[in-house]
């Protein structure tokens, strides 16, 4: 709960300016007092009337507003609260924090402010990547600013990549955490796989699959996130470590086994690495040439299954073991045989058909299989995923 915790929530103009609007209500459904700062960018994307009728206080823009400045100064202002969000964080505000300029009330109170600053960046991928944005934000890192996000995805501006705004969900976990609140998760030890596993077939083939590792690795943020202590074990994937947790990259499933095992005990396990099924019966120590002659047929032998072993780990079993079931037919009716086969407590089953595009996508649509049932969840995406069944999680072992 954020009781009595009081945010200075700084909107600078973006499209994800009306995310903002739901953090504001989740922030004081948990407690928290929450006073606006709106750019002049900002108001381009939302009203000073729906952030005063959410917040519950008035809305502050303009520096020199003589009213503002009688009531209440810009370093009163920016003193006043626990700590200080920009969410939006766009790439202009960012580099005039990085320079210290203050040309606006937003600026100035963040130059003016001796609290924590928690920064949600959201703008164009390119902007984004531009060797500027990255040099300010890793400026204001240096400086102590803490982040969170942005996220991969579409854009409103219909291009693709990092750049979209980090949940609402999610920028209050972060809010808690630099507000040092022990997550709702904290004590739990979590772990997580994530990933495609590579079999080899010689040192340069290898047997694979098209996993990304989004779903996985989301889990394991939010879990972090959240407090729990959390150990991810991803196979060969293209993403960068998420924060806040310890990551043990692996290539084939037995290691990935191995790893897993070393990670026990912990409380909860969520499997969703898409491990290969097979691998190579005996993977040659040199290239295999085919003027040697390519064998005819590959040799295969059974990978071990992890989330079985996990579900069946005798005194070292996590209370909650958690296991996806990618399916491209009969989704719901397979999940259910998968729950009963592997011994896990929850099955996330979805749909993996070509066209839905969730192998290397960015959203999800679940269905969460338990002894109890099916809850069908909407199409999310992949981070919303991890926020619910952070969240189901949270509530199943009564936190
Ligand atoms: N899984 C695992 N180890 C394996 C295979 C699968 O831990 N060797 C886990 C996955 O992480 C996932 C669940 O089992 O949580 C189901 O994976 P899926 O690929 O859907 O099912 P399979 O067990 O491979 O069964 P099938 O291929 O017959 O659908």
């Amino acid at each position: 709960m954020l009781t009595g915790k009081r945010v200075l929530l700084i909107i600078s103009g973006g499209i994800a300016a009306y995310k903002s609007l739901e953090l504001i209500r989740r922030l004081r459904e948990r407690g928290a007092a929450v006073r606006c700062v709106l750019t002049r960018a900002g108001a381009q994307f939302v009203t000073p009337l729906s952030l005063a009728a959410l917040s519950g206080d008035k809305v502050y823009g303009e520096l020199f507003d003589l009213t503002d400045e009688a009531e209440m100064g810009h370093i009163q202002l920016s003193r006043d609260a626990d700590l200080l969000v920009v969410a939006p964080a766009s790439a202009d505000l960012l580099a005039k924090m990085a320079q210290g300029r203050a040309d606006d009330l937003a600026s100035t109170a963040l130059l003016a402010t001796d609290k924590a600053v928690l920064v949600a960046p959201a703008m164009n991928v390119r902007m984004w990547e531009h060797a500027a944005t990255q040099a300010n934000l890793a400026a204001l890192k240096a400086r102590g600013v803490l982040t969170v996000g942005p996220n991969e995805g579409d854009m409103a501006c219909g291009e693709y990549g990092f750049g979209r705004m980090a949940e609402p969900q999610e920028i209050l976990a972060a809010i808690e955490a630099a507000l040092g609140l022990p997550g709702r998760l904290s004590g739990l030890r979590a772990l997580v796989t994530s990933g495609p596993t590579h079999e080899p077939i010689d040192p340069v083939r290898y047997i694979a699959n098209r996993s990304s590792g989004k779903q996985g690795h989301a889990i394991a943020a939010a879990l972090a996130r959240h407090g729990a202590e959390t150990t991810l074990v991803s196979g060969p994937s293209q993403l960068p470590d998420p924060p806040g947790l310890r990551t043990v990259r692996v290539e084939t499933a037995q290691e990935m086994l191995a790893a897993c095992r070393a990670a026990l005990p912990v409380e909860v396990a969520v499997c969703a690495a898409a491990v290969a099924d097979w691998r190579a019966a005996h993977a040659a120590q040199h290239k295999l040439k085919k003027d040697n002659g390519a064998p005819a047929a590959l040799e295969l032998a059974q990978n071990p299954d992890i989330l079985s072993e996990l579900s069946q780990a005798g005194g070292q079993r996590p209370s909650l073991v958690i296991g996806f079931a990618a399916e491209t037919e009969r989704v719901v009716e397979q999940g259910r045989a998968k729950l009963a086969r592997k011994g896990c407590d929850w099955i996330l089953a979805n749909d993996v058909a070509p066209g839905t595009a969730t192998f290397g996508g960015e959203s999800n649509r679940i269905h969460l299989i338990t002894a109890d049932g099916v809850d069908d969840w909407p199409q999310m995406t992949k981070t919303e995923v991890a926020e619910r069944l952070c969240r189901q999680i949270a509530a199943t072992l009564g936190r």
